[in-house]
């Protein structure tokens, strides 16, 4: 195979670009899911050949509960669909749906090295939770801890560790399954958000890797994709750090009306602006972030304009938010019920989407098995 397959890559539809991306299925979605990964999946449906799955072999490294797996799934999947998503446009499907994954997963770990995985800042910080470790005052953000000294100590408590703590090796190789994820779509796009980004450096890395072992350049190398700028960070409601299901400062979209409500007016602010043009703490800076990701530029404005002139009150800017964050939510919240609900329309989208996925990722399955030299008699 002297050629790049992926010049003319024979898995898009009608001439597009792929695009792949996941979410894992650990629990409801939030406004930071919605903002920094659905909403582009639903915006790119038109113009590629998008394929999004449920990602629950994922969901294992962290979340092993049989009774509550499936559910988490089908929570997901009907978000996915509640959402927007097309299940004509796109393949939607479930991650284990296709054991091509699985077993490519095992062959792409021949060229991944343990190192590399361990010094990825997902990983650590996963390996510190799962062993109780404690990440000092940066805490609680993904991947936000670089510290040397720390890091040694990890390494020795998860070689060394005598307890019943451990961090599984499927926690180790995560990179590995998300790099095949992509690559066995030879997908060229993939939006997720900011945290997701050396992950998706690993899987170019793993590419490269691949082609130059091999001598042939099989895989191309995929991109993150942004409408028209930077990766969007949602902040949540506690006055620092982003939105994420473990901080538990979470608007999900399934939240009903009066528990948004709720967390919005309880969402932490300061003592108000004591002089005209006051720089804005990060707690209120969070609650404008969040109103200019759902609310008009025109109260956007006023707001801050009153929060210039001193005569912001919180209360107001809250309830304004609160409203504009129900204007996006509840019509999907009621989609989300509706779906939910309806399981034979749920198995028949993802049978049809582990059908497409399926063909994909058997012809790269093929084609990889031929370039390491696995034939069959
Ligand atoms: N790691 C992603 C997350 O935690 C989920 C994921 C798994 C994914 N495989 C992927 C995202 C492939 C994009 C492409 O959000």
């Amino acid at each position: 195979m002297s050629e790049n397959i992926n010049a003319g890559n024979p898995r898009r539809r009608d001439g597009k670009k792929v695009v792949l991306s996941g979410i894992r299925a650990t629990g409801n979605l939030h406004l930071g899911n919605y903002f920094g990964a659905l909403s582009k999946f639903v915006r790119m449906q038109d113009d590629y050949d998008c394929r999004y799955f449920v990602a629950d072999l994922h969901a294992l490294t962290t979340h092993p509960d049989p009774k509550m797996l499936h559910e988490n799934v089908k929570d997901i999947l009907a978000e996915y669909l509640a959402a927007g998503l097309d299940p004509e446009k796109n393949t939607i499907y479930v991650q284990s749906d296709v054991p091509e994954i699985s077993e490519m997963y095992l062959l792409m770990n021949m060229h991944v090295g343990i190192g590399e995985l361990m010094r990825t800042a997902s990983f650590k910080d996963k390996a510190r939770k799962a062993l109780g470790i404690s990440t000092g005052p940066s805490n609680g953000q993904e991947g936000s801890v670089e510290n040397e000294a720390d890091d040694e100590g990890i390494e020795k408590q998860i070689i060394g560790n005598q307890t019943n703590q451990r961090v599984n090796a499927g926690l180790l190789t995560y990179p590995t399954l998300m790099a095949v994820d992509i690559l066995i779509h030879h997908a060229d796009f993939v939006p997720v958000g900011k945290d997701q980004e050396q992950h998706l450096e690993l899987t170019r890395r793993f590419a490269r890797r691949f082609n130059s072992f091999y001598k042939t350049p099989y895989f191309g190398e995929p991109v993150n994709f942004n409408f028209g700028g930077h990766a969007v960070k949602v902040p949540g409601l506690d006055g620092s750090g982003k939105m994420g299901k473990s901080e538990g400062n979470c608007i999900y979209l399934i939240d009903d009306e009066k528990t948004l409500r709720k967390k919005v007016m309880r969402a932490v602010t300061d003592e108000g602006p004591k002089e005209p043009n006051s720089p804005v703490s990060e707690p209120i800076n969070n609650l404008f972030t969040l109103m200019e990701l759902v609310s008009t530029p025109d109260t956007l404005e006023h707001f801050r304009n009153a929060y210039a002139d001193c005569s912001i009150r919180y209360g107001d800017l809250k309830k304004q938010l609160a409203e504009d964050i129900l204007k996006i939510t509840l019509p999907i919240r009621e989609r989300i019920l509706d779906i939910r609900n309806n399981d034979e329309y749920l198995s028949r989208v993802v049978r049809q989407g582990a059908e497409r996925a399926r063909e994909a990722a058997s012809q790269t399955l093929r084609e990889v098995r031929e370039i390491m030299g696995i034939r069959k008699f």
